[in-house]
């Protein structure tokens, strides 16, 4: 949530400071600001609302700028104070000398501003920020070091943050500083730029250093230097990043979220070119071969959240299917407040996406300290979740701009279908099952491919569909975990209530929700044990009024006659199934989002990572 970007070089930054906040407007868009240093002056401009309001306003007063070399800025999530200018970063202290930015939560912040207010820190907002701000200020009176300051300052915190902070005195550079929050910096040449994350700096330099907790980074245009937290230098690795400005990129699409859609075969393409060389070798799986060691493990849970969460209930399907090992799947912020069962004996899977998501870094930290063995599935690698594991699983998706995530499940997905495969090879079960599993895997991509050419059809019923207040999904055995997901989509990106139930769950209560205004959409996989089920599920929500659509590959003619609409998907087998039935709820969510004129990749209230619990 929220985003951070700084620079110090020899051009002109506002532009710089702007497109990097531009790069970052998926993590938060409530408000942005950005403050320069400008004719020996701190100068800052904010706006509410959207980045291109910040524009705007730079441009309006461009008569104003002359020549800022030092810069830093923020695109606001709100958690302390509602999205007002006061409350937008950049903010500063009793004279206006120093600017700050801030990611995180800072839990002690009540205390620090009644001390402050008492010694004279007059404020302007209701965020825990700005006690910071008037902190370092107050350490800077006496030190007279901005550095010093920050030292004794961040010492003072309790809670989340990175922050970047620049002071009037020292106009060439910007001291960079982080605990349980994400924060890095660009290497470039007579210029070095801050960020919270690497799209912030990808236009500037692909050289990175990421900073630990408690590193303090002066950053100069010609040179950074790291401190850790008793003030010695550290020696900090710059890490070369490949990534694709395509990433970055709407290439032609109207937004993120249908790019990303359209990305799904090929993520699903290049994961099995790496791990599964043909349907007669084994799954090749590195990462999980160097997690064996001698402490025996005998449980196994996933923790996860939202679109992660739901890749880990289908793993969950999957795997006690095809080995018979028991998963415990669960969300990370249910997971962290429990007395829960993870013991040294425990594997614990995280999944997320970003690898940020506070609630499973937490539960990551809190299984460690149990002695569990670690497994991170990440699409980031270089994420702060990543210091927890014992082996990291990078699902490779390329960067996921639009807050709903649809690129990153699927390649959640077929990691966790590997990883499956992969078990229950090492017990040597199913063989030929096994075999068939992989060559119908193989036709997965092409499959996808078939939906998303036939995307105008589900265009058009998403029309149809789109004055209706509130939906119910439902699905039996491996596609429950689609259905939410499905819901999910719908939700976060239309604000259309849906909700998932599973299908014999709907005679034990939400049956009595059902009439014409109620649509039930049912995904049913022929040739199961559930489908005529499923049939008799949806005759009962027929018999209500309820508009029913079917999502199906079957031509049972019985569908034709029961179904107001079906969504025809190719022929796949019940264990693959959710590897190509979320793809048509994705299209359904993003045309009825798109035909009511929502904010598709930025949803009202969200934020694509969430960094605070
Ligand atoms: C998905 O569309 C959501 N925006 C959200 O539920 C997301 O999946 C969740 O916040 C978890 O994020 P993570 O995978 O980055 O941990």
């Amino acid at each position: 949530m929220c985003g951070i970007v700084g620079y110090v070089g020899e051009k002109k930054c506002t532009d710089i400071l702007l497109s990097g906040l531009k790069s970052l407007e998926y993590r938060g868009y409530d408000s942005a600001g950005i403050a320069i240093i400008d004719e020996d002056t701190v100068k800052i401009f904010k706006s509410v609302g959207k980045i291109q309001n910040l524009f705007d306003k730079v441009e309006n007063e461009k008569s104003n700028i002359k020549n800022p070399v030092v810069g830093i800025g923020h695109i606001r999530w709100a958690t302390h104070g509602k999205p007002t200018l006061f409350n937008a970063h950049p903010h500063t202290c009793n004279c206006g000398n120093l600017a700050i930015v801030h990611n995180g939560i800072i839990e002690n912040y009540k205390e620090l501003r009644e001390e402050l207010t008492l010694k004279g820190a007059i404020f302007k907002s209701e965020t825990d920020t700005e006690t910071v701000a008037h902190l370092i200020a107050y350490e800077y009176e006496s030190s007279k070091d901005l550095l010093i300051a920050v030292q004794n300052a961040t010492k003072k915190l309790k809670g989340a943050y990175s922050l970047c902070i620049m002071h009037r005195d020292n106009p060439d550079e910007i001291i960079a500083t982080k605990c349980f929050a994400p924060l890095l910096i660009g290497v470039g040449e007579n210029e070095n730029m801050v960020g919270s994350d690497v799209p912030a700096i990808i236009g500037i330099t692909n050289k990175i250093i990421y900073l630990d907790d408690m590193d303090i980074a002066v950053v100069k245009k010609d040179g950074v230097v790291v401190r850790n937290y008793n003030g010695d230098v550290v020696n900090k690795k710059v890490v070369e990043l490949s990534i694709k400005e395509d990433s970055l990129n709407k290439m032609g699409y109207k937004h993120f979220m249908i790019k990303e859609i359209f990305e799904q075969p090929d993520i699903i393409r290049n994961a099995l070119n790496g791990r599964l060389k043909d349907v007669h070798s084994n799954i090749v799986f590195p990462e999980i071969d160097s997690l064996q060691s001698d402490k025996k493990i005998d449980n196994i849970k996933i923790v996860a959240c939202g679109t992660s969460l739901h890749a880990g209930i289908i793993a969950k399907y999957i795997i006690e299917d095809l080995t018979g090992v028991t998963i415990e799947v669960e969300s990370s912020s249910e997971y962290i407040y429990r007395n829960n069962t993870t013991n040294s004996s425990s594997l614990v899977i995280g999944i997320s996406q970003s690898g940020e998501t506070a609630d499973t870094i937490t539960a990551m930290r809190l299984a460690k300290d149990k002695g569990a063995k670690i497994l991170i599935i990440t699409n980031r690698p270089d994420s702060s979740i990543c210091k927890f594991a014992d082996s990291v699983i990078p699902v490779n998706a390329g960067i996921e701009v639009s807050v709903a995530a649809t690129k990153s499940y699927t390649a959640q997905l077929i990691v966790l279908y590997l990883f499956a495969i992969y078990l229950c090879e090492v017990q040597k079960k199913h063989t030929a099952v096994l075999r068939e599993i992989k060559q119908e895997l193989l036709t997965i991509p092409s499959k996808i491919e078939h939906i998303l050419n036939n995307k105008s059809e589900i265009e058009g019923m998403a029309k149809s569909l789109s004055h209706y207040k509130d939906f119910i999904y439902i699905a039996r055995g491996t596609n429950l975990a689609t259905a939410q997901e499905g819901a999910l989509k719908l939700k976060e990106i239309s604000y259309i209530n849906a909700t998932a139930y599973p299908a014999g769950e709907l005679k034990h209560g939400p049956i009595a929700m059902l009439d014409e205004n109620m649509p039930v959409l049912a995904i049913l996989i022929p040739n199961h044990i559930t489908f005529d089920k499923m049939i008799s599920n949806c005759e009962e929500a027929k018999a209500r009024n309820a508009k029913l659509i079917a999502l199906t590959s079957s031509n049972d003619e019985r569908l034709e006659k029961l179904f107001d609409y079906i969504i025809r998907v190719p022929e796949v087998s019940e264990i693959l199934s959710p590897l190509i039935t979320y793809v048509p709820l994705q299209l359904l969510a993003y045309y009825i989002a798109n035909y009511l004129g929502k904010d598709v990749d930025q949803p009202r209230n969200l934020a694509k990572s969430v960094t605070v619990e």
